[in-house]
């Protein structure tokens, strides 16, 4: 007899797997990268925002169900921590959710998951903000 197979896609399906976070996960840099409105955002991040499309794509794909890989090469790695040594205030938490929101509403992400995720997210960049 055939196992059963869960009939409930997760987000990271939802999402369009690897190449669906990829392509907002870019479009996200790509905005803070050209957008005045994300000027504080763009001015705390490295010159190359390279590093960090592969990174927050391989933490989000992780995140929502998919491969674990990003976790896999970061043992132990807490997000908040990883934020916990850079000065993040108000506006800067603002910049990235309302980017990230942009982003997601502009690769037409499913919406209401994208409301989901932009509540997360505003959840965990409230407590990275001082
Ligand atoms: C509160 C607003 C946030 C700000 C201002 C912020 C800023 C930053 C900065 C400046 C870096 C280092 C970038 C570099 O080295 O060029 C970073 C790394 C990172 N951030 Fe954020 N971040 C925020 C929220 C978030 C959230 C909510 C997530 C996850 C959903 C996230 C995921 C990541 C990841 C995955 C890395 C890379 C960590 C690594 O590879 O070591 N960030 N963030």
């Amino acid at each position: 007899m055939n196992e059963p197979q869960s009939v409930v896609a997760s987000p990271y399906e939802v999402l369009g797997g690897a190449d669906g976070i990829a392509r907002f996960v870019n479009r996200f840099y790509d905005l803070m990268d050209s957008d005045p409105a994300f000027a504080t955002l763009r001015a705390m991040h490295e010159p190359d925002l390279a590093p960090m499309r592969a990174s927050l794509a391989g933490f989000l794909s992780g995140w929502s169900g998919g491969p674990r890989t990003w976790f896999d090469q970061n043992p132990g790695k807490c997000m908040m921590s990883a934020h916990g040594a850079l000065k993040i205030d108000r506006d800067g938490a603002e910049q990235w959710c309302a980017a990230m929101a942009r982003a997601m509403a502009d690769c037409e992400v499913d919406a209401t998951l994208a409301g989901r995720l932009n509540e997360a997210f505003a959840r965990m960049a409230g407590a990275m903000a001082r």
